[in-house]
């Protein structure tokens, strides 16, 4: 088995043995009579620099003057602290998204309305965040805008880093991006303003009852 398969196996098989759940004496249903709603996940996808970040924290303005408790797990944030062990392989790449699934559940199981703002650019690792989600909380919103696009933002420099192959497997230019086939929502950030794509957002938790206005 090739160095970067093993890892990958050794991070997602169940190492540890002898270990047994503990149920605690406050459910999810307290906590979320407690905050008044229940957790889910709002999961945005695409490349980078197409408003993931800017969408997610505009999104979590609106959810707080609703009177919801919120909370931003953003790819370039996590990977300074919890995931600063994970590159840019396709195995890193798993695992950093493996983790933020597990995170997510844990923020649903606290009723805290969670935004995860990470590349995520492989179909079967949005499906494993997504398969971790008990009862359709989860949220994938395609936040869909041309490479060219982009890369005309470059808001980091990276995408030049990237053609100058300074920065090595760079989603869009050197690794690939797959495009959701059935997100909950499609948001073109070339072409709506960041209100405009807020307000789809929020129009979708309406209709689709996670929020009442
Ligand atoms: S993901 O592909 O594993 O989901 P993630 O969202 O955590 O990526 O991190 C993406 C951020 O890391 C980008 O916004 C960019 O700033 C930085 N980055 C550094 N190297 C790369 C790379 N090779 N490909 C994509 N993003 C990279």
């Amino acid at each position: 088995m090739r160095g970067d398969a093993r890892r990958a196996r050794n991070m997602t098989i169940q190492k540890a043995t002898h270990v047994y759940w503990h149920q605690g004496a406050i459910t999810r249903n307290d906590r979320e009579r407690l905050n008044g709603h229940p957790g889910f996940t709002i999961w945005f996808t695409g490349l980078s620099g197409s408003g993931k970040s800017t969408l997610a924290v505009a999104s979590e303005e609106a959810l707080y003057e609703r009177g919801f408790h919120t909370y931003i797990l953003d790819g370039d944030n996590v990977r300074h602290g919890l995931n600063k062990d994970l590159g840019f392989s396709p195995t890193d790449r798993e695992e950093n998204i493996r983790r933020l699934g597990e995170v997510a559940k844990i923020l649903r199981d606290c009723a805290i309305v969670n935004l995860v703002a990470f590349i995520s650019p492989y179909r079967k690792d949005r499906r494993m965040a997504r398969s971790l989600s008990e009862d359709g909380s989860f949220v994938e919103v395609f936040v869909d805008c041309p490479v060219e696009v982009c890369e005309k933002r470059d808001p980091k420099g990276a995408y030049q880093k990237a053609r100058q192959g300074i920065i090595k497997s760079f989603t869009g230019i050197s690794a690939p991006y797959e495009p959701p086939e059935k997100p909950e929502i499609h948001l073109r950030t070339d072409q709506l303003s960041v209100g405009e794509c807020v307000h789809q957002v929020m129009s979708y938790l309406k209709t689709n009852q996670y929020i009442s206005c």
